[in-house]
């Protein structure tokens, strides 16, 4: 508890926005508000006159979209802060650039963090390529020719909403900073409070507007607040409106776009005909692939290209953790489809897939739920969108998506490009450009849903202990093996041994001989290792080890030294849904 004490100073390294449970709906992530162009939150301001309309009916939407109320307390043994915490303290997660300070919105995966990382990207890859016959894989470049992102519309509508405190130089997304004024009884204004968005903001706007009434010594109650967000304030309440860095209002300026995609410079000169970006998702690598993809793997509609990669977007404000962060990875799938075929019933195919595949390799049903997204909710071009959503310490968040995008976006590129994308039905004159069915998920935020899914507590011999129950197909570390003593030369060669030949296996092991096995058990579990094997004085006997299962532990199995690779293989296997 020490070391985590210690640690908790450091939570706001890693961006993070700690709320208590929300009070009032929650915020859809910027894709579940907005599938702009391609599934991303898009602002069009094609004109500046339009634009506050734009953005108010923008906010609109995004409270449409009511969160189940979280039972933390039910649901979690751990709130965020803890989580960042046992990150750090057990090799998960590390701020970026830590012995500078760290750096907001970027973070570092540690030792076994890259473990799971990477064993849940596999997972995915195994699922979603290798076991399908429909869907192949492909590794595009993060930065492309900037034409890509011209077509898609990136370049023009990629926006979030900022507002910026000209007296402290601090920026806001205009749609976070609440704010709402405090009418009284009688009908006049006692002037406006406001706050960032943390979670709790009724309650806090409620405190705020009590106190503006108590220094303005005005007797009497006020009217229930009206919370709006800066994407809905009218030119002459932006001047009435306090900044909430400074708390004095007339400092902060109206709504504008804030492109969220990273510039870069290719080559040796810095100047306009060499500014590129990096790209905000995976997605468009898949689009510009699509004609060489097909001819050159034969493929037939329907089919999907699978890519896992890096996408990067300067989020304004990135918070809760690894949530919104500004470079994350994305797993994403475009499916191609006939235009004429039942989109509904490809998509909930699509859902499903998904949805097993989160259970699968860990993440508890009765967290996860479905939000559809409807009427004005959808972007113009969307047939339909589904985010499958978590409920996280912080509140219900998309976790991931599933959009029908119909053909925009190959109709986009191939008018860009002068390049035709229509597909040829073979043995047939028809031809067409198809239309999309896009599962997205973030390797980021599944990672953090998994964790906490893992995390529990359990007490042995009245001493209080957390551990993480990760199914053995993601664990960082499968299998721990143990001599029982490290100073008997036999059993020390034995477990090296099984080491080495499990190693050779491809299995992700650890060997330990330090301090008594219950304490070297205990070890194992708070990182989530699932499987402990001993050598003890009987394997020399018989070449048996004993088993012992995390979550299991009073039944410890013996088994032939030879047969634990078959048994690791076959618990490691994603169960079948
Ligand atoms: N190609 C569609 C697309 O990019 P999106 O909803 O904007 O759609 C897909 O992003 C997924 O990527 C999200 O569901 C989320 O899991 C992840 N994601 C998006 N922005 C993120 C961020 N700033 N930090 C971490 N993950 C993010």
């Amino acid at each position: 508890m020490e070391a985590m004490a210690a640690l908790l100073p450091r939570a706001k390294d890693f961006g993070l926005a700690l709320p208590a449970p929300p009070t009032r709906p929650q915020r859809p992530s910027a894709s579940t508000a907005f599938r702009g162009s391609f599934g991303l939150r898009c602002f069009a301001l094609p004109a500046v006159a339009s634009f506050l309309t734009s953005l108010r009916s923008q906010s609109r939407r995004r409270f449409s979209a009511p969160r189940r109320a979280v039972n933390t307390d039910a649901e979690y043994k751990i709130d965020l802060e803890g989580l960042v915490s046992l990150c750090k303290r057990r090799g998960f997660v590390f701020p970026s650039g830590e012995i500078y300070g760290g750096y907001n919105g970027f973070f570092d995966y540690g030792p076994l963090g890259a473990e799971l990382k990477n064993n849940l990207k596999r997972m995915w890859w195994r699922k979603m390529v290798h076991c399908r016959d429909d869907v192949i894989g492909l590794d595009s470049s993060i930065v492309t020719t900037p034409s890509v992102h011209q077509a898609s519309g990136h370049v023009d509508n990629f926006s979030d909403p900022m507002v910026d405190c000209t007296e402290s130089k601090k920026r806001f997304r205009a749609d976070q900073l609440m704010w709402a004024k405090v009418e009284l009884e009688d009908g006049t204004s006692a002037g406006y409070v406001s706050m960032v968005e943390d979670g709790n903001v009724e309650v806090a706007l409620k405190k705020a507007a009590k106190k503006l009434i108590k220094q303005k010594k005005i007797e009497g109650g006020f009217k229930e607040l009206e919370i709006k967000d800066m994407t809905d304030a009218t030119e002459e309440e932006v001047k009435l409106i306090p900044s909430p860095a400074t708390g004095l209002p007339g400092s902060l300026t109206g709504a504008r776009a804030f492109n969220l995609m990273f510039e870069t410079y290719v080559g040796p000169y810095s100047d306009g005909a060499s500014k590129s970006y990096l790209r905000p998702e995976t997605a468009q690598g898949i689009f510009v692939n699509f004609k060489t993809v097909t001819y050159v793997m034969r493929q037939k509609i329907p089919f999907g290209i699978a890519q896992i990669g890096k996408a990067f977007r300067n989020e304004i404000t990135p918070r809760q953790f690894l949530f919104r962060s500004r470079e994350f990875e994305q797993m994403e799938i475009e499916y191609f489809i006939d235009p004429e075929a039942d989109f509904k019933a490809i998509q909930e195919e699509w859902i499903m897939e998904m949805w097993n595949f989160l259970k699968a390799v860990g993440l508890k049903e009765s967290l996860l739920d479905r939000e559809v997204h409807e009427g004005e909710k959808l972007a113009h071009y969307a047939r339909a969108c589904t985010d499958i959503v978590f409920t996280y310490p912080f509140g219900t968040q998309e976790l991931l998506g599933v959009a029908a995008r119909g053909e925009y976006d190959l109709q986009q590129h191939a008018q860009a490009s002068g390049e035709s994308l229509e597909y040829q039905v073979p043995g047939q004159k028809r031809k067409f450009v198809p239309h999309v069915i896009e599962p997205s998920c973030g390797v980021d935020r599944l990672f953090l849903a998994l964790l906490c899914s893992a995390y529990d507590e359990d007490e042995i011999d009245g001493e209080k202990r957390s551990l993480l129950r990760f199914h053995p197909c993601v664990a960082p570390i499968t299998c721990a093996i143990f001599p029982l003593l490290k100073n008997k030369p036999p059993l020390v060669e034995k477990a090296k041994g099984l080491a080495a030949m499990l190693r050779s296996s491809g299995f992700n092991v650890l060997y330990d001989e330090a301090g008594t096995i219950g304490k070297r058990y205990r070890r194992m579990d708070e990182v989530g290792t699932p499987f402990c094997c001993t050598i003890d004085f009987d394997t020399l006997e018989d070449d048996t080890v004993t088993i012992r299962r995390r979550d299991d532990p009073l039944k410890v199995e013996r088994k032939k030294r030879e047969d634990i690779g078959a048994f690791l293989m076959k618990e490691c296997q994603l169960p079948e849904q």
